[in-house]
């Protein structure tokens, strides 16, 4: 059942960013590539995904069937265009994340890094082309207009500087070489990584007609599988191969980052991980049936081996 909303919602996925991303032959052609090699790498979809599932959770929910408690719906038309400009976000700070100046990264997705493939100039353009791409499909979503409001607004503030992944990536930089100490390793965490997650499932919600109360839970949900997303993120560069990520295994220690497996070592890590995404489907409770692929979801993110 997980197997299948993981592959159909990736196929939906790319079948929306196939349509959104301007043609790769599209005058001035480098940066087109670029940005298709990027996003067309064969990422996980995670974003998009979790998006479009908080959307039919939601509208399940709160559908005529609402008593129904065994109505698991079904997604909100066009959603899956959300999670296209979610997914190219993510990209965006994935390929700035492996610039020389940043992590300093070779591989990514399984290919050569952005910058390794198309040049650094490129390579940054390609992610600033992503992100203002992201909005301008934002702009023109199905949905009504305060909803389409919240959601450019959720996305911009969660990849901004205050507790978004921008400043989450500043301050991994300024904590590379540092003493990991929890308040620091949890910012870090909290913003580069679980901000967007966090953006990723309220967007779906709000998309889907979500209540403030449903957003709340949908909000705390989102805050809790993201640091266990990006804890799992930690432990498996220190386990898992560089083939087996498709991106440069052993890197976070190499760079002295701030991680949870430096500071707690890695089976304390994957224990706080297993009780995050408890305290994440607990929030849950409340949407009934409507809510099982979500807390499947939240499970398989931290049993993953990529
Ligand atoms: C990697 O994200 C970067 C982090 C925020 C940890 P993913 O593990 O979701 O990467 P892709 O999208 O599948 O490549
Ligand atoms: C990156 O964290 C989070 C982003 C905002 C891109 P990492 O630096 O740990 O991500 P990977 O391991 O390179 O994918
Ligand atoms: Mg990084
Ligand atoms: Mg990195
Ligand atoms: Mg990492």
């Amino acid at each position: 059942m997980l197997k299948q909303i993981l592959g159909q919602g990736r196929q939906a996925a790319d079948a929306a960013l196939e349509q959104l991303l301007p043609p790769a032959n599209q005058h001035p052609k480098s940066i087109h590539q670029a940005m298709r090699h990027s996003v067309f790498a064969g990422g996980k979809r995670l974003r998009p995904i979790l998006c479009m599932e908080a959307g039919r959770m939601i509208a399940a929910a709160s559908g005529v069937h609402s008593r129904d408690r065994s109505n698991t719906g079904s997604l909100p038309a066009g959603i899956e265009q959300v999670g296209a400009a979610l997914e190219m976000l993510h990209t965006y700070s994935l390929i700035h994340d492996d610039l020389p100046a940043l992590d300093n990264d070779d591989l990514r997705r399984g290919r050569p890094t952005c910058h390794k493939a198309f040049g650094e100039a490129i390579a940054i353009l390609a992610g600033d082309a992503l992100q203002t791409q992201a909005y301008e499909v934002l702009a023109q979503i199905s949905c009504s207009a305060e909803a389409r409001v919240a959601i450019i607004r959720e996305a911009a503030h969660a990849t901004g500087t205050i507790d978004g992944m921008i400043g989450g990536q500043v301050v991994d930089l300024e904590a590379e070489h540092t003493k990991p100490d929890l308040a620091t390793l949890e910012y870090i965490h909290r913003s580069k990584t679980a901000a967007l997650i966090t953006a990723s499932v309220v967007s779906g919600g709000i998309y889907a007609g979500a209540t403030a109360s449903d957003i709340a839970h949908l909000r705390t949900y989102g805050q809790s599988i993201g640091l266990a997303f990006q804890i799992v993120d930690d432990v498996l560069d220190l386990t898992q191969t560089s083939e087996q990520l498709g991106k440069t295994a052993g890197k976070d220690a190499a760079a002295e980052k701030t991680t949870y497996p430096a500071l707690f070592g890695i089976e304390e890590s994957l224990r706080k991980a297993d009780a995050l995404v408890d305290q994440a489907c607990a929030q849950l409770d409340p949407f009934g049936e409507s809510a099982t692929t979500l807390k499947e979801l939240a499970r398989f993110l931290a049993k993953r081996k990529s």
